[in-house]
């Protein structure tokens, strides 16, 4: 006897954490797994499928330009109902903290099949920060009985909430298991713009900002520390693989149009990010998946948001959180150009996030909730401080 598995995911982040979990699990022969793409992002959704070979058996292709999170849930609800009553599934699993991972464990809930949360207990403790994925990472694991935690902290997290301990297992975090799988493969063919901004003199800044709550005010302010910079620093390049969000385009489109020392693209394939991240000397981002693959890779981080619900690469030294103010942004980016000291203090190579075996764990621990092991899986401890 099989058992159904429902995997969902409708982001870039998510498609990219889930992958290898969607290839173990297709590899154990007592789960059938069917894939649902929400379609929450359509073109950067579709890289991360087409770099994996995923199968997708539906595509609820619920993107909009300029959609509203509102429309995202409704549209996930409503088109996961029929298919989750046709298909049926013993276990619906989700990822991460976007509205697609929300929506989806909400319809799973309505039809009463068990979820399983991947890169549960992540916390700022703070509603607002980031949003909307504080609040729906809390909701999320509040439904759902497997919580797939990839740190000690976040564990720790969950269970200060109530979570009970049985239904918490420390796995890692599966994005380093596609960033090891995907950085021993050779490096790509630069595309011709990313050719020419490597061959330039000078350090290169691989830059990425999205988050909802920089819209506006803050946003404008991280663009303008990279105006500053770039005035300050006459052979530095950022490289700027720009979100499709017209309002992260136009905002930094607008501010920094025409500047020589940054070179924007459209959002690059996995691949090519990821030997881009191994390339470049340092990153300046708000995305949660590159604070945690930035580390493996030994390079420093400048996060630009107030508040982090990943304190690990903080801890290691390998992170630091600038916030969004053009000032702070600025003096700690001319700190990593010009005194080694400092740069060489955040460039070590620590993988507090994971082993790459995170979705081995996670697929033996749903083999044991099934009954297929007799024996939970054996959780993931980073490696103790030296
Ligand atoms: C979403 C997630 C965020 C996650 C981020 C990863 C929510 C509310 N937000 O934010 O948690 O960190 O993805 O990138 O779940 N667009 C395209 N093509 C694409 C993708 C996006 O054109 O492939 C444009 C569309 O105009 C779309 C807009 O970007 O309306 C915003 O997409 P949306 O998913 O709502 O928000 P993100 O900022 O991408
Ligand atoms: N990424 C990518 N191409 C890009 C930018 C990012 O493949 O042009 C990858 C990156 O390596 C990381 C993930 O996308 O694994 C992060 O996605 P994003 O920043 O959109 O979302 P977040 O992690 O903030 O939710």
């Amino acid at each position: 006897m099989t058992r159904t598995l429902f995997v969902s995911f409708g982001t870039r982040p998510e498609a990219i954490k889930m992958a290898p979990v969607v290839q173990e699990l297709h590899r154990r022969e007592h789960f059938h797994v069917i894939t649902c793409l929400t379609g929450q992002h359509r073109e950067m959704l579709d890289q991360v499928v087409e770099t994996f070979g995923l199968p997708v058996d539906h595509d609820l292709d619920v993107m909009r330009r300029t959609q509203s999170l509102t429309h995202i849930t409704s549209a996930v609800l409503q088109g996961l109902e029929p298919l989750l009553v046709e298909r049926g599934a013993d276990m619906v699993l989700v990822h991460g903290d976007t509205t697609t991972t929300f929506a989806t464990a909400l319809a799973a809930f309505y039809h009463q099949i068990p979820v399983a949360h991947v890169e549960a207990g992540l916390r700022t403790d703070t509603l607002y920060n980031p949003y909307p994925e504080e609040a729906n990472r809390r909701l999320t694991d509040r439904l759902a009985e497997l919580l797939f935690a990839p740190t000690p902290a976040a564990r720790e997290s969950l269970l200060a909430e109530g979570s009970p301990d049985e239904g918490v297992l420390v796995t890692g975090n599966t994005v380093i298991d596609a960033l090891m799988a995907t950085a021993e493969k050779d490096p790509p063919q630069w595309e011709p713009q990313i050719r020419e901004a490597l061959s330039r003199p000078g350090k290169k800044i691989l830059v990425t900002v999205h988050r909802r709550e920089s819209w506006g005010v803050p946003m404008q302010s991280i663009a303008r520390a990279i105006r500053e910079t770039c005035e300050r620093h006459e052979d530095v390049t950022f490289i700027f693989p720009i979100h499709l969000n017209p309002v992260v385009r136009e905002t930094f489109r607008g501010i920094l149009g025409g500047l020589r020392g940054v070179v924007f693209t459209d959002p690059l394939s996995y691949r090519p990010f990821v030997h881009l991240m191994k390339t470049v000397d340092l990153v300046i981002t708000d995305s949660g998946g590159i604070q945690e693959e930035a580390p493996t890779l030994g390079k420093p981080v400048l996060v630009m948001r107030d508040t982090t619900e990943r304190p690990e690469g903080i801890d290691a030294g390998t992170a630091r959180l600038v916030g969004t103010d053009t000032q702070a942004i600025a003096a700690a980016l001319s700190e990593l150009l010009t005194d080694q000291t400092a740069y060489s203090r955040m460039a070590n190579a620590v993988n507090p996030y994971g082993d790459g075996k995170a979705s081995a764990r996670i697929a033996d621990q749903l083999e044991y909730f099934f009954g297929y092991r007799q024996e939970p899986a054996e959780a993931f401890g980073p490696p103790a401080e030296k």
